[in-house]
């Protein structure tokens, strides 16, 4: 099953590429830029990564990333994780990158996006894996810094294949960003949003209705709502479940509590990701893997799993259909 796992050509769709800082990298970066961190070693770094919520995971990840300060650091980076993925038979990444939480420290987009882009041009030239970016709004800040970020990346809309929001969500409701994402929709790039992961199902309703998302990110908690699972079923609302990043920051119990096959059951378009692999245990194979072993799910589970992430993919038609040759030659 590992080796089938491992040949299924997977897109990711949900990643955030400063979540994928593994602790080796960030000592390397960290020396490179002079700057100290809180560790004396690889392992107390690891030893550190025990959350109890999404708020605890988000303080480490806000610190990891303070070595981020070139374009060389962002490339390898994305690099680093892009060579991990393709070793775990990924074929596309997404990625959320958060551009406030880098500006907040004096690093410019300018420098995230040179660095980002780098590593897309050179990975699918060199790996021919294809990659996406998502440029993310942290939505624990107000409304107006997203705004002014989103006009700040004028020179890179074109590049943009999405936006999304993320960070801190209870008591910071879609609603919030209705203009923000109103202003993106009139530019013509597309909306996702993290809802209902921690915050309730009216997060889902919101983001659907108010901010007019093509995806849902996580949305695990849609199944306290039975109208609301009937409309995401109703509408081919596909969302990005990350099974680790739900253990790890105790959504859920364990693997075995999870909701991914009642999500299945009630016939919801649902994808596997790693979301912050560095930070969770694993990035798309160990999830694949943790879900065979927690639910035993067959062969043509995990090929569904996979049709569906290249359908709702931020890829050419061509690119599709050569994902989706490439999966049907893979089973
Ligand atoms: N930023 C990085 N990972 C996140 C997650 N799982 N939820 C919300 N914001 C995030
Ligand atoms: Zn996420």
């Amino acid at each position: 099953m590992r080796d089938f796992l491992q040949r299924l050509p997977k897109a990711e769709l949900h990643l955030h590429i400063e979540g994928s800082l593994e602790p080796e990298l960030m000592f390397t970066l960290a020396e490179r830029n002079g700057v100290t961190l809180p560790y004396d070693s690889v392992e107390a770094v690891k030893a550190a990564y025990e959350f109890d919520d999404l708020q605890g995971f988000l303080d480490l990840y806000y610190q990891g990333m303070s070595v981020l300060r070139s374009a060389e650091d962002f490339h390898d980076l994305a690099m680093d994780y892009f060579r991990r993925a393709h070793a775990d038979g990924v074929v596309h990444v997404e990625m959320h990158f958060d551009p406030q939480a880098h500006l907040a420290r004096g690093v410019e987009l300018e420098t995230v996006m040179e660095g980002l882009g780098l590593a897309c041009r050179e990975v699918e030239r060199e790996l021919g894996m294809s990659t996406a970016m998502i440029m993310a709004f942290l939505r624990d800040r107000p409304a107006e810094a997203a705004m002014a970020v989103l006009e700040r990346a004028a020179p890179y809309w074109e590049l943009l294949d999405a936006v999304g929001l993320d960070s801190a969500e209870r008591g910071h409701p879609p609603s919030k960003f209705t203009e923000v994402f109103r202003r993106a929709k009139m530019l013509g790039i597309p909306r996702v949003a993290h809802a209902g992961e921690e915050g309730p199902p009216e997060y889902i309703r919101e983001a659907l209705d108010l901010l007019e998302v093509c995806r849902i990110d996580h949305g695990v908690r849609c199944l306290e709502d039975p109208a609301l699972v009937n409309r995401l079923r109703d509408e081919g609302v596909v969302l990005t479940v990350c099974p680790l990043s739900n253990v790890r920051l105790k959504v859920v119990q364990d693997l075995a509590s999870h909701p991914l096959p009642q999500l299945l059951d009630a016939g919801l378009r649902v994808t596997l990701n790693s979301d912050d692999p560095a930070y969770f245990g694993g990035g798309m194979l160990a999830n694949f893997l943790a879900c065979h072993e927690a639910f035993g799910w067959s062969r043509e589970v995990f090929v569904q799993l996979a049709g569906t992430a290249i359908e709702a993919a931020f890829i050419s038609d061509r690119r599709r259909l050569e994902l989706h040759r490439q999966l049907a030659s893979s089973v």
